[in-house]
């Protein structure tokens, strides 16, 4: 009774450790460990169910000095005979289901005429003489099994109590609760990851909308976004830990930097001959308005800074808001260097692109002037390691 007490309170410990681990391949070595140790057992196994494979797949093989066998190579179809005998021996136990080497014997006893029967309880032998075992326990999910242990004998060749039956019956639904745990993060992170790609291929799809308006600055959002993310790697992380997501803002934020443009007419933006004081004026206002296009986006707002002080200069005298110093944004500061970059390296209506060594000096001259210093420092170290 005491050792009863003693293996529910434990398991009762574990299951909560469980649930908090995302990990298949550590979950399973943590139960393992404890059937290997609690039960005092030479060997376990441990299949779990691959859906897409459609077969089972040893997991963990380990014993304190029993066989081991190697992980993801033992496999078990679905459709094999040894899978079927557990599904259909289970639904009349309301989903519990162990079998020891001794109750195979008896059932055969019992049905040596139904040669089905026997030949999924023959393959079961095998299995078990395969992988050690002397008992075998499946955890059940909605009438589906994810989970098999093949559990090996006993240190002491003594067979299984029922409690310690019981104990396993019970580890292996929390392992089979632990798994579908598993498995709804994991769906929820691949659905966002989904999403978010989802979102950067529409923002692509406008960003280059925009480009076609602008007939000379043809993939430039792209590449600004490129020579963008190549910066911020060189950026110390001491500094980009104070932001969240950094990176996916900069992605998105650098490709709409120019967004602000589609309220521009196509005759002032494609002009050859130099721009009227008016025309400039018109020009100057496409961050603010870039900026008021994405402001009903709440999840934006970061976005949204990149735009819209993307023309700020480090001494003051960008545009439009004459912002200065670290008052204007990392990702804005980040996002000028890149855009001057590349729309110095390319053909402009009113000039020819500028060879890469004059443009890199030319950047890099303009630090503390144009440009923050920060930005700067972050390119002239990808400039070194060849990134630019
Ligand atoms: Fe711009």
């Amino acid at each position: 009774m005491e050792k009863k007490k003693a293996l529910n309170e434990y398991l009762s410990k574990v299951a909560k450790q469980m649930v908090f681990i995302r990990d298949a391949e550590l979950l399973s070595k943590l139960v393992i460990k404890i059937v290997a140790e609690r039960l005092n057992v030479k060997h376990v196994g441990l299949f779990l169910y691959n859906k897409k494979a459609e077969e089972y797949v040893i997991k963990l093989s380990q014993g304190k000095k029993g066989l081991k066998i190697p992980v993801n190579f033992t496999k078990i179809k679905k459709n094999s005979n040894l899978i079927k005998f557990f599904y259909n021996r289970a639904l009349p136990s309301k989903n519990k289901l162990s079998v020891s080497e001794r109750e195979i014997n008896l059932l055969k006893r019992k049905n040596k005429n139904d040669k089905l029967f026997l030949k999924q309880l023959e393959e079961l032998e095998d299995a078990m003489f395969i992988y050690g075992a002397k008992l075998v326990v499946c955890g059940f999910f909605r009438n589906k099994i994810p989970v098999i242990f093949f559990i090996g004998e006993k240190e002491n060749g003594k067979s299984f109590t029922k409690d310690e039956v019981s104990f396993l019956n019970i580890l292996a639904s929390d392992v089979v609760m632990a798994i579908q745990n598993t498995n709804l993060f994991e769906n929820i992170k691949n659905q966002l990851d989904k999403n978010k790609q989802i979102l950067l291929n529409i923002v692509q799809t406008l960003a280059t909308v925009l480009d076609v308006k602008n007939s000379y600055t043809h993939g430039h959002a792209e590449r600004v976004m490129k020579y963008s993310l190549i910066i911020m790697k060189y950026i110390p992380k001491n500094i980009l830990k104070n932001y969240k997501n950094f990176e996916d803002t900069l992605k998105i934020s650098s490709l709409l930097h120019d967004i602000g443009k589609v309220g521009i007419p196509e005759d002032i933006l494609n002009k050859v001959g130099k721009l009227t004081e008016e025309e400039f004026e018109l020009i100057k206002k496409h961050p603010a308005m870039g900026s008021e296009i994405l402001e009903p986006i709440k999840e934006f707002h970061e976005v949204s800074l990149g735009v819209k002080y993307h023309h700020e200069r480090y001494d003051g005298k960008g545009y439009p808001y004459k912002l200065s110093g670290t008052n204007i944004p990392l990702i804005a500061s980040i996002i000028s260097v890149a855009d001057s970059y590349d729309a110095m390296l390319n053909d402009r209506p009113y000039r020819k692109g500028l060879a890469k060594d004059i443009v890199i000096k030319e950047i890099i001259t303009n630090k503390n002037k144009q440009f923050s210093p920060v930005a700067i420092d972050a390119f002239v170290k990808a400039v070194e390691y060849n990134q630019m």
